[in-house]
């Protein structure tokens, strides 16, 4: 089958490269794709946001599979466009996407089905004096997020009071988050480690792929400023099997079961953020998609058919797997970023590759913010430049993380920014069984 993947980040290039892999895929396009996806999948004559163009041509191309990488276009409601004109993709429809597009929904979605997150308010439009004087009077710390999408940059941690009257006035400005600020929710503020699940789902059934954890502050320590995530490994050793059959019988199964229910059944990719906190696994967040930098390192310990996996879901016939879902070993993602990011950055910069014969085995460079520069060159081209990932099917975690550093230390361009603590926390605890 031909395959279609929308998107242009390190998630885009990491599911092309995994349905590459496939015996059923015959040819694989992306747009707007980058210059590292280029090489596995041409270019496609659409763009992603003219969803009649890229109907009229997903028909030119026979395609029989259209997987979308990010929120946008989920949320402009790619998914019904697509089934209206009576073609698979794998996604959930406008309405389903509402649980990361609307916070306020999901908070809503979560007390319905009685699903664990945070206790939390929403104020709407118009409730800003409510809103200074909840904060004024609740426990800290306390979270303060905008409602709508905001790229991970709308959540804001606030230790004192002044700070959260700063960032309630921040986030309401709409010159900051435009109308994802305009209705703002207030959360308890939650303490534990945090761990990305995604299941993959076709409305009713699901199969969750291997936990991984997020490192989404911009410096070493879990410091600085939230970003979309500076790096990622899998599996997560405090997401213990018995744990995540937990969190699948308490989170999953109940989310799945109340947006059927609802009236909104949701197909694609369920990206569940957790906190494990004392009291047990709680929401921190829903997205519609997969994460990124966490499928960088998710898909490579995938042991099936990605292709089988995507189409089923989309088509309503997920069975259960036949081969082992999670394969042994583990994975490392170390994302290089612009300096700056994730506050204003340069693009442009020459960036400076190992050849292929110098990449080690076991290292893929999945490009993200990359782009053509001056004479074929490879330049910057957004805040989160490439994800360095290695892979090892065998031996510690650690292991695998001296050798994803071993490769980022070939790499360089000009400003260039990263963590150097990826993975440290799962490389003092083996992954039980
Ligand atoms: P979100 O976009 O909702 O996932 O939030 C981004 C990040 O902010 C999360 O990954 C957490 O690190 C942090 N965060 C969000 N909500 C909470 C909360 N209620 N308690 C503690 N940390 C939170
Ligand atoms: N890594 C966080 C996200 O994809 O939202």
């Amino acid at each position: 089958m031909n395959v279609l993947v929308i998107g242009s980040g390190g998630r885009e290039h990491a599911l092309v490269w995994k349905l590459a892999q496939s015996p059923r895929v015959e040819r694989i396009y992306c747009t707007p794709g980058n210059p590292g996806i280029a090489g596995l999948a041409p270019p496609f004559p659409a763009e992603s946001g003219d969803f009649s163009g890229l109907i009229r041509e997903a028909r030119r191309h026979e395609i029989a599979l259209t997987v979308v990488g990010p929120e946008g276009p989920l949320a402009a409601g790619i998914v019904d466009a697509f089934r209206e004109a009576g073609l698979l993709i794998f996604g959930p429809t406008r309405r389903a996407a509402e649980l990361e597009w609307s916070k306020a929904f999901a908070k809503d979605f979560m007390m319905r089905h009685a699903i664990p997150g945070a206790s939390s308010r929403t104020f709407h439009p118009g409730g800003g004096d409510e809103a200074r004087s909840y904060v004024a009077s609740c426990p800290l710390p306390l979270v303060i997020k905008a409602d709508g999408l905001a790229a991970g940059k709308g959540v804001i941690v606030c230790q004192s009071r002044d700070e959260a009257l700063r960032a309630l006035a921040e986030i309401s400005d709409p010159s900051s988050f435009g109308s994802a600020g305009s209705t703002v929710v207030v959360e308890e503020f939650m303490e534990g480690e945090e761990a990305s699940v995604f299941a993959v789902t076709d409305g009713a059934r699901f199969v969750t792929l291997a936990p991984a954890q997020d490192h989404k502050r911009a410096l070493d320590g879990d410091r600085g400023k939230n970003t979309g995530g500076m790096g990622a490994y899998a599996p997560a050793p405090c997401v213990t099997p018995s744990l995540l059959r937990g969190i699948e019988e308490s989170i999953i199964a109940p989310t799945l079961r109340g947006m059927a229910e609802e009236g909104r059944p949701y197909t694609g990719c369920l990206y569940v953020g957790l906190m494990l906190t004392a009291q047990g696994p709680k929401v921190v967040e829903y997205n519609c998609r997969f994460g990124d930098p966490e499928t960088q390192v998710v898909l490579p310990l995938y042991e099936g058919d990605l292709a089988e996996l995507l189409a089923a879901s989309a088509s309503g016939d997920l069975r259960a797997p036949a081969t082992p879902v999670v394969a042994a070993g583990s994975a490392v993602c170390v994302v290089l970023a612009s300096g700056g990011y994730p506050g204003a950055y340069e693009t442009g910069k020459t960036i400076t590759l190992p050849g292929a014969d110098e990449t080690p085995r076991g290292v893929m460079l999945f490009h993200a913010g990359t782009g053509s520069g001056p004479g074929g060159s490879l330049v910057t081209a957004g805040g989160r430049v490439i994800g360095v990932t290695a892979v090892r099917r065998e031996g510690a975690m650690a292991e695998t993380i001296t050798a994803a550093y071993d490769a980022v230390g070939r790499i360089w361009f000009e400003g260039m920014h990263f963590r150097r603590d990826i993975g440290a926390r799962a490389a003092a605890k083996p992954y039980s069984t």
